[in-house]
């Protein structure tokens, strides 16, 4: 890309992102200027770094001055300097939807810039770089939209393709494992939407993908395009057999661990998570992300374990579908969890609910353990 410049920020000092998700190698917050006729920033980033940032612009702008700021999406982990910014250039224009502009006054009050309120298929000429507005509604508010650079073919994409971590973090496992979690825990709700402008961009040559967090995209775009295609229709993206575990005092877990024994003995991928220990939002990616599941709950007051019941809620809200799924209850003298799991689990769409549901009484015993190897016979 030669007239789009990075002058984002990387935030070292959060630990947890939207306040639930752990990000121990930080967040960046990405803003790009793209540099023509007219200059324009796309989106600012976190209040805590507006200085920062200011200051990335500026030397990027090399005594010039910034024409138009485009706003795509106004949570304040970018809104969040939109002010510091008008404040600085109070001749900018501020280039975003009517929602958008909406927010912004909820958010922050009257800001006195110029604003210009663009809807589908609007275009915004800097010269050479031609910008063209794609609305991607609830990707992952309602107000969110891509930008389309016809020049240089680069797709500015909101959150969508983000992930967790720095931009001076040297991810050792890619971008696909932290783009995961990001996706499934804050986006995953929306898979439809995510689809729809999907097939929007289907018929657009894509160079490069801006996203909000997380690195540039500038090779092999095909497989982001198609790995959030697989996501957003909720389909399966790895074989395996995730094992989400709710255990008191461990008898549940081993049951867990001679499950993932049992399957692994036939060559299959298996996952356990002890829910009460591991971390929540890995236990969200993977539940999506491999075709089956069993969950594993102690029966408590008479219902499921507490972590249990916050994990199934949270695939519940985000469309949890299109698994084969088994159950392992624990209850020393009302076991209900399966019950309990199966019902909560009701609500989500195909699901090839086992016939067999392993039940411990306490601890596992050659009875239960008959029961495992069945389960994972049907798991097979
Ligand atoms: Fe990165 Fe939805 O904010």
């Amino acid at each position: 890309m030669k007239d789009v410049l990075y002058v984002g920020v990387d935030d070292h000092e959060i630990e947890l992102f939207e306040g639930q998700f752990p990000v121990e190698n930080g967040m960046s917050y990405n803003s790009y200027l793209i540099m023509d006729e007219k200059t324009c920033l796309m989106d600012s980033v976190d209040k805590h770094f507006s200085e920062e940032w200011l200051n990335n612009v500026s030397k990027a702008l090399n005594g010039r001055s910034v024409d138009y700021l485009v706003i795509s999406h106004m949570e304040p982990d970018h809104s969040g300097s939109v002010v510091a910014f008008c404040n600085k250039y109070p001749n900018a224009t501020l280039v975003s939807t009517d929602k958008s502009f909406k927010f912004l006054n909820q958010f922050y009050g009257e800001v006195k810039n110029n604003k210009l309120v663009v809807k589908e298929g609007d275009n915004l000429s800097l010269c050479k770089h031609n910008l063209k507005f794609v609305m991607a509604p609830m990707v992952h508010w309602p107000e969110v939209m891509f930008t389309y650079d016809e020049y240089e073919k680069v797709l500015f994409s909101a959150d969508a393709f983000g992930k967790f971590g720095s931009l001076d973090y040297d991810d050792p496992e890619g971008w696909a494992c932290e783009a995961r979690r990001y996706y499934f825990g804050i986006v995953g709700k929306y898979g439809a939407q995510v689809q729809a402008v999907l097939k929007k961009l289907a018929n657009i040559e894509v160079k490069a993908i801006c996203p909000l967090h997380g690195p540039i995209l500038d090779s092999d775009l095909d497989y982001y395009l198609k790995t959030y295609d697989t996501w957003s229709k909720y389909e399966a993206e790895s074989k395996g057999v995730f094992i989400p575990t709710a255990s008191v005092y461990g008898n549940t877990l081993d049951a867990a661990n001679c499950l993932k024994e049992k399957l692994e003995a036939k060559g299959i991928k298996a996952i356990v998570c002890d829910l009460n220990n591991d971390s929540m939002t890995e236990a969200f990616e993977d539940a999506f992300r491999y075709d089956r599941i069993v969950f594993a709950s102690v029966t408590y007051n008479g219902t499921i374990f507490p972590s249990m019941n916050t994990f199934i809620d949270g695939l519940v809200e985000r469309g949890y579908q299109n698994k084969k799924v088994g159950f392992i209850e624990n209850g020393t003298w009302a076991p209900m969890a399966a019950k309990v799991m199966n019902e909560k689990l009701s609500k989500c769409k195909n699901l090839e609910i086992i016939d067999i549901v392993v039940k411990l009484v306490s601890r596992l015993d050659d009875n239960s353990i008959k029961q495992i190897e069945e389960l994972a016979n049907k798991l097979a």
